[in-house]
């Protein structure tokens, strides 16, 4: 693909320190885009403007709370300062907050999330949509970072859901403002991505989320990076308006039970614990394995109903301890 129509575009990316702000910033940067990176900490948003620069890319550091409106407006401006212009400008920034109920939150938490998630962007779009006017750019753009909370709300996290749809209808009303003058306005909503907002989370947790997803693994932060960067390029100038997921499946749909009729299309060297039970039971070594742990699974005709299915989703039901699943899947994935 030829990103070339990026090149020179001045761009800036908030919450770029780490995660998918930072691979955006750098994918960004190795285009030619000259990039502004913001964020609240020098010493980590010096170090990544610093390593774009290395690379050969253009880049400086702005420090910015974008909880903060004096900030985020300085940061336009200042951007402006150091390279005459704006192009485009990615809402990254944002916080997770989640996991109790909604009757559990306090209304500090309430002006916390929104202030950050909800304000945050918001004033993020004002000023740079006026920058970007004011620079007459031909093919501007605005890139929001919301979730597929945005889109499929998400049990325990009230509050967050609610700033990420706002974040989608927000993205969706600037596009129908700013179609008329060919600037794009586009949300990008990650799935379960592998990055610092899961803080401390145990690696149970994280394999949970693996295996909650029908590709069955969490995401990268450089597969969001390219559609940000697709997005921001000339190929992208009939995209607008869309919220488009990075997620393997997640947010298509409720993952029933199905299975294959033929199911010896998937056998082949790539099999392991996160390939459906069809194709397990198609290969010899890994029918072998299943039947070590579960005798007499493979002739068990209720078992059949599970084909279309991954282990990881429903070996809890067969009532063997989590140990002994471990192993089952290890083994697979070992294959
Ligand atoms: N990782 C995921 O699974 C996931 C899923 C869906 C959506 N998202 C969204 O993607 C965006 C980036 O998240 P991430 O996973 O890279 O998280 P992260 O915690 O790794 O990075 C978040 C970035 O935002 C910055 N930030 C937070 N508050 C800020 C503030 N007040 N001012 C300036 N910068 C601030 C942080 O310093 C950091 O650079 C967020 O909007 C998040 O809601 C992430």
């Amino acid at each position: 693909m030829d990103f070339s129509s990026v090149q020179g575009k001045v761009v800036i990316v908030t919450g770029a320190t780490r995660g998918i702000g930072e691979a955006i910033a750098k994918i960004f940067g190795e285009h030619g885009m000259k990039v502004a990176c913001a964020a609240r900490s020098e010493k980590q948003g010096e170090a990544v403007a610093r390593s774009i620069v290395e690379n050969g890319g253009e880049a400086i550091f702005i420090k910015t709370d974008c909880g903060k409106k004096e900030d985020i407006k300085a940061l336009v401006a200042k951007t402006v300062e150091a390279f005459g212009r704006l192009d485009g400008i990615v809402n990254n920034a944002g916080i997770g907050m989640g996991g109790i109920p909604l009757h559990e939150y306090d209304d500090e938490d309430y002006d916390k999330i929104f202030d950050i998630n909800s304000k945050g962007i918001f004033i993020g779009m004002k000023y740079a949509a006026e920058a970007i006017f004011k620079s007459r750019s031909e093919g501007g753009f605005i890139i929001n970072i919301a979730s597929i909370a945005g889109i499929m709300p998400q049990r325990g996290q009230a509050l967050y859901t609610a700033t990420k749809h706002g974040v989608v209808g927000m993205t969706k009303s600037a596009a129908l403002d700013y179609a008329p003058y060919n600037i794009t306005v586009n949300a990008i909503c990650p799935g379960y991505t592998k990055t610092t907002i899961f803080g401390d989370a145990p690696d149970a947790a994280l394999d949970m989320f693996a295996k909650d997803c029908p590709a069955g693994r969490m995401g990268n932060s450089e597969e969001c990076a390219y559609l940000a960067l697709f997005l921001a390029s000339g190929m992208a100038r009939y995209i607008t308006g869309a919220a488009i997921p990075v997620d393997g499946a997640l947010s298509a749909g409720h993952q029933n039970v199905s299975s294959w009729r033929h199911p010896e299309i998937l056998t082949g060297a790539s099999l392991n614990s996160g390939s459906t039970i069809a194709a397990l039971m198609e290969n010899d070594t890994s029918r072998a394995i299943v039947d070590k742990y579960l005798p007499g699974f493979s002739a068990n005709e209720q078992a059949k109903q599970a084909y279309g299915m991954t282990f990881g989703a429903i070996a809890p039901m067969f009532g063997l301890p989590a140990e002994t699943v471990k192993k089952m899947l290890d083994e697979l994935d070992n294959m």
